[in-house]
């Protein structure tokens, strides 16, 4: 109930759900972040880092970093990180785009949880999984705030995957 939704944004068709109006709200942003936190604590007690999505996962990934001791690391849109790069083109729901990291961001092996806002179509998460492997990352579990879980986009997902709300 926390959450606005904004029907035929940006497309006719499309709800968009709108984390940011989590965020105005300081003490459900509270409580959104100790869930965060609560449940990647519990569950992931030798991760070595965790990735965030271009550009919402960024409000969250940074903070729960903190309260584990462990890098933050970005994936973002092309053309906005500087250095060697792996890429991957993506699908959205409504066009696509491409997603760079940053090749020395992590070691092959390492153990990684990736972080967004929302899971539409997964097409955002599940090249975000690619990109990741590509770099020789192990994606332990990818979590989202929000699924749209009649778009299925959790079954493009090869790896565990958690989400806190659906719609
Ligand atoms: C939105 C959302 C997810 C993605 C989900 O990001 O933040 O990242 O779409 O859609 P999918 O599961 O169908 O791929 P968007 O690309 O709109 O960009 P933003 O995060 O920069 O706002
Ligand atoms: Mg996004």
């Amino acid at each position: 109930s926390c959450v606005r939704s904004y029907p035929d944004f940006p497309q006719p068709g499309i709800i968009f759900r709108d984390i940011f109006s989590v965020m105005q709200q300081p003490t459900v942003f509270a409580d959104l972040m100790d869930v965060l936190i609560d449940y990647v604590k519990a569950k992931h007690k030798d991760i070595d880092a965790i990735i965030g999505l271009d550009s919402r996962g960024f409000l969250f990934g940074p903070i729960i970093c903190l309260q584990l001791g462990i890098p933050f690391v970005p994936v973002r849109k092309k053309g906005k990180l500087p250095g060697d790069l792996m890429s991957t083109t993506y699908q959205l729901e409504y066009g696509s785009d491409v997603f760079e990291v940053q090749k020395d961001s992590f070691k092959p092996g390492d153990k990684i949880v990736i972080i967004d806002d929302l899971l539409a179509t997964g097409g955002t998460m599940s090249a975000s999984v690619d990109l990741v492997k590509k770099n020789g990352g192990v994606v332990e579990e990818c979590i989202c705030i929000i699924e749209i879980d009649d778009l299925k986009g959790r079954n493009k997902l090869k790896v565990p995957f958690k989400s806190f709300i659906q719609f």
